[in-house]
């Protein structure tokens, strides 16, 4: 036991990272744990089987000295002041060269921090986003590393073997240097909030408005899965709503409390996208639904007020119909939102993005795998300057045959009270990113008329004042 040594390290051995490690030795690589607590490491251990494939300790010198040169040890720990403890810990016994790969949803600004600091002491700092639950850290992820490129060299045999595979492709790509990584995965789980808002929203229209029982819920949202809109969380969805309660009676999804929680990297999407100008308005709202959802005291004593709970059934087939295509149309304008912030972003911070492997690499283990990961990689692939989504022959003709759907579930939606709100922002922001005329010059009429904050004008180049007394 003494001689060997192992390939990968990681630090963390909660089920996210127990996974992470079993995968890796699945893969032919010996990989070595650490965490401090000791149960967990002999959990690992008598769940690995063969030690001189997986072993592990709680001792931090033991376990870097397991580990072959340079090191690379994967942090699958809580994003924050955690991973600058471990990080502070490990240091003393690294070698210059080693790798630390940081695979949790740390804010990429932090990312950016720990790379220089790092880069000071001779030591690799990746900040690798990794979706896929624990589900897809023991079978496969999506791994979105970002840092040195020369550094990724040495790890990537190792993340191509572990991540999911699509078509025999893995996917996992060098996103770019620094924190492109992290933030790539930010902008994942912003599109996952947006996602996961639509399908829930979609849900409550087909029960109030179709009436729609779980177990037909349950094959809409299975059917759903078979075309255009096949997606994991579509494919989830229709899981849970078949879901019995395990604990009484009826199906589980109707004893769920409708309060939503958030560890932040949706708010981090929408903070960051505001502050590099990029308008995604249903991921904002998915926030702020989150937001919405947690206050449950005030929404009781509003319902009371405002909702007399009448509402105009609809046809099932043609509700269900027109869902579908409208659900799609803001399936396609969430996509195409956090792509066009992924754009901005590699500009503004230089991490020289490429789209088109982006969503190559999402097209399967993460949570927003999808069908129209597909086309929208083979769109980048053809335009990499493509700003917008919306702006490619492809998804023009995807749009224009879903729009109307969505413009007359809004219409229903609004009659009814049924809040789709990630709808509506959807199709408020396709009207007005396709608009070529827009009202803000009254704003800016306005902002010159109180603050003196001047203007544009349309038929002459310049900046312009005027007093408006
Ligand atoms: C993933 C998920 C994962 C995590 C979310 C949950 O890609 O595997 O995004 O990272 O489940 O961060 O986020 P919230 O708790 O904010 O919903």
């Amino acid at each position: 036991m003494e001689n060997i040594t192992y390939d990968f390290g990681l630090v963390g051995l909660g089920v996210m990272g127990r996974n992470f490690i079993l995968n890796v030795a699945d893969q032919n690589f010996k990989a070595f744990g650490y965490d401090l607590d000791p149960e967990k490491v002999s959990e690992l251990i008598e769940e690995g089987g063969d030690q001189s494939r997986v072993n592990a300790s709680s001792d931090i010198s033991s376990f870097v000295e397991a580990l072959s040169l340079p090191r690379k040890i994967m942090l699958l720990v809580p994003a924050g002041k955690i991973v600058d403890a471990v990080i502070e810990n490990l240091l003393p016994h690294l070698s210059k060269n080693d790798i630390i790969i940081d695979g949790g949803n740390s804010f990429f600004t932090d990312t950016d921090r720990r790379e220089a600091y790092l880069q000071s002491k001779g030591i690799y700092f990746f900040g690798a986003g990794v979706s896929g639950g624990a589900k897809g850290a023991r079978y496969g992820p999506s791994i979105m590393p970002g840092g040195s490129r020369s550094a990724y060299k040495e790890v990537q045999p190792i993340f191509e073997a572990v991540a999911a595979k699509f078509k025999n492709e893995p996917c996992v790509a060098y996103m770019g240097p620094k924190s492109a990584g992290n933030y790539v995965k930010m902008v994942h789980n912003g599109i996952e909030y947006g996602l996961m808002q639509l399908t829930s929203e979609f849900y409550s229209l087909l029960q109030k408005g179709g009436g729609l029982t779980n177990n037909e819920l349950h094959q809409v949202y299975k059917t759903w899965n078979e075309g255009d809109l096949q997606s994991f969380l579509v494919e989830i969805s229709a899981k849970i709503f078949e879901k019995k309660d395990p604990l009484g009676e009826g199906e589980l999804i109707d004893k769920i409390l409708d309060k939503a929680k958030q560890k932040g990297t949706g708010k981090w999407t929408s903070q960051n996208a505001m502050d590099i100008g990029i308008p995604i308005p249903t991921i904002d709202i998915a926030v702020s639904m989150r937001e919405i959802s947690a206050l449950k005291n005030e929404r009781i004593l509003a319902a009371k007020k405002y909702k007399d709970g009448s509402i105009d059934i609809s046809p099932k087939q043609q509700l269900i119909a027109k869902a579908e295509n409208a659900l799609f149309f803001s399936f396609i304008i969430t996509y195409a939102q956090g792509m066009h912030q992924l754009k901005a972003a590699s500009d503004e911070y230089g991490y020289e993005l490429s789209l088109a492997s982006i969503a190559k690499i999402w097209r399967a283990g993460c949570i927003i795998r999808a069908a129209l990961l597909e086309d929208i990689a083979e769109t980048f692939e053809k335009d990499k300057d493509l700003n917008n989504l919306l702006l490619s022959p492809a998804f023009e003709s995807k749009v224009k045959e879903s729009v109307g759907a969505a413009r007359e579930i809004v219409i229903y939606a609004a009659e009814n009270a049924i809040p789709m709100p990630g709808l509506f922002n959807s199709l408020s922001y396709f009207d007005a990113f396709t608009s070529e005329k827009l009202p803000l010059n009254l704003i800016q009429a306005q902002r010159d008329y109180f603050g003196s904050h001047t203007y544009e004008r349309t038929d002459r180049e310049g900046v312009f004042h005027t007093e408006w007394n």
